[in-house]
């Protein structure tokens, strides 16, 4: 048996990237070498994604470009949503996203795998529509008819309009793309590994991003997003904060949104996303998001206290989705709208000198034993 078995992959390099570096020590995150709070505080969400595509940012006529064959391939086909809408009410969207990323694969079948513009095609059409999809679901929900893309708005103002019918004001269309810029992309994550592992049996990009679609929705990775507001709605009254806390960590229940498998100081995106969540609640908190933003605070500094472990990038996301007007369920999709462009970057990535990831195990059961007669 081997002796260096490491569960989780816990610390294991297992190859190269150059989409991102997530450097724990010193809590920084880069994309293409720009400091993401950087780009959280100087670029849109249109420039960071072509940024982890194409490996640079965009000048103004590359983004013209782009926000352009981003704004006319958002509309789904009637077939695609007839599919989405005989789903069962009762599914997680998320489990509508995979759907509609499966039903995407299905309708283009070409076998162009190592065609790196053919892939980024693919990503970038996954990119204008998984919005319409997400909006789509999230007015099903609510017995509403979907609203159709306006080609004439940018993504975020095109997603909020699709969903709600209206533009909101721009600080929080501009919250709502600090945190697409945050989520975009994390070196080897959970879901970035699934699309990776299945590339590398070059495997077609849909079922990559299905399968990390499935990743993802797990709660120890980004369906804790979701978890975090249902966790803040049953805490519910502040002053009940430290005894919940004491309950949870006594039966050994991991607190949602908090901790980290890179970062043991604190998640890199954590500040950028509390500064835009603490000006969204100044300006658009009524007493009910005041409330559990007071139990949100006390919990990080409970939490910080008995265990020293701090929030990671869901845990202020969840209460600022929630400000914004969206709904639980529509956290995770949300995510995934954004890390559309990370794993797809990475399968791209994976492509260009693939390798088949195949790790090994070390055998616990039986010895070899005769079957009985
Ligand atoms: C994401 O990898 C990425 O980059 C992911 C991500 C991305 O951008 O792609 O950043 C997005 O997935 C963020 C993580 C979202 N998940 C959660 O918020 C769920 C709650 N968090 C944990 O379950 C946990 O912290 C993980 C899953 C995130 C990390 O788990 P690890 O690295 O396997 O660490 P661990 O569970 O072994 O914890 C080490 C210690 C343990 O204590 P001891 O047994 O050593 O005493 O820390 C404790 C844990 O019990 N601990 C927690 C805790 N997180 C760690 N205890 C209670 N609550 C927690 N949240």
């Amino acid at each position: 048996m081997s002796t260096d078995i490491r569960r989780g992959l816990t610390g294991v390099v297992v190859d190269t990237t150059a989409i991102s570096t997530v450097i724990s020590e010193t809590n920084s995150l880069t994309y293409g070498g720009y400091a993401v709070q950087d780009l959280a505080a100087s670029r849109s969400w249109e420039e960071v994604a072509h940024l982890l595509w194409h490996g640079d940012l965009p000048d103004a006529t590359q983004l013209a470009d782009f926000r352009a064959a981003e704004a006319a391939q958002r509309r789904l086909d009637r077939t695609g949503q007839e599919v989405l809408r005989k789903l069962p009410e009762t599914c997680h969207p998320m489990d509508v996203l995979r759907t509609a990323v499966s039903y995407f694969g299905a309708q283009d079948p070409t076998e162009d795998l190592a065609d790196r513009a053919a892939n980024q095609a693919k990503a970038l059409s996954l990119f204008a529509k998984l919005p319409t999809v997400v909006a789509l679901d999230l007015r099903r929900r609510r017995g509403q008819d979907p609203i159709p893309p306006d080609p004439t708005l940018g993504y975020a103002e095109n997603f909020f309009h699709m969903c709600f019918g209206e533009v909101p004001s721009a600080d929080v269309v501009r919250a709502f793309e600090t945190t697409m810029i945050l989520y975009a992309e994390h070196s080897f994550n959970a879901s970035t590994f699934a699309a990776r592992v299945i590339t590398s049996t070059l495997s077609d990009l849909y079922s990559a991003v299905t399968g990390a679609i499935g990743a993802l929705k797990g709660p120890l990775h980004g369906g804790a997003n979701e978890a975090v507001m249902h966790m803040l709605v049953a805490i519910d009254d502040p002053d009940r904060v430290e005894s919940w806390l004491d309950e949870a960590l006594a039966t050994k229940q991991k607190i949602m949104g908090f901790g980290h498998r890179v970062y043991k100081n604190g998640d890199s995106r954590v500040p950028i996303m509390q500064d835009a969540l603490d000006n969204l609640i100044a300006t658009h908190a009524d007493d009910r998001v005041r409330r559990l933003a007071e139990v949100y605070t006390r919990l990080q500094t409970a939490m910080f206290q008995r265990k020293a472990i701090h929030p990671n990038l869901d845990y202020p996301s969840a209460l600022a989705y929630h400000v914004m007007g969206f709904d639980t369920p529509t956290f995770t999709p949300i995510f995934v709208m954004s890390r559309i462009t990370g794993w797809t970057a990475h399968i791209v990535e994976q492509l260009t000198a693939n390798v088949l990831i195949r790790p090994l195990s070390a055998y616990t059961g039986p010895q070899q034993r005769p079957v009985p007669a």
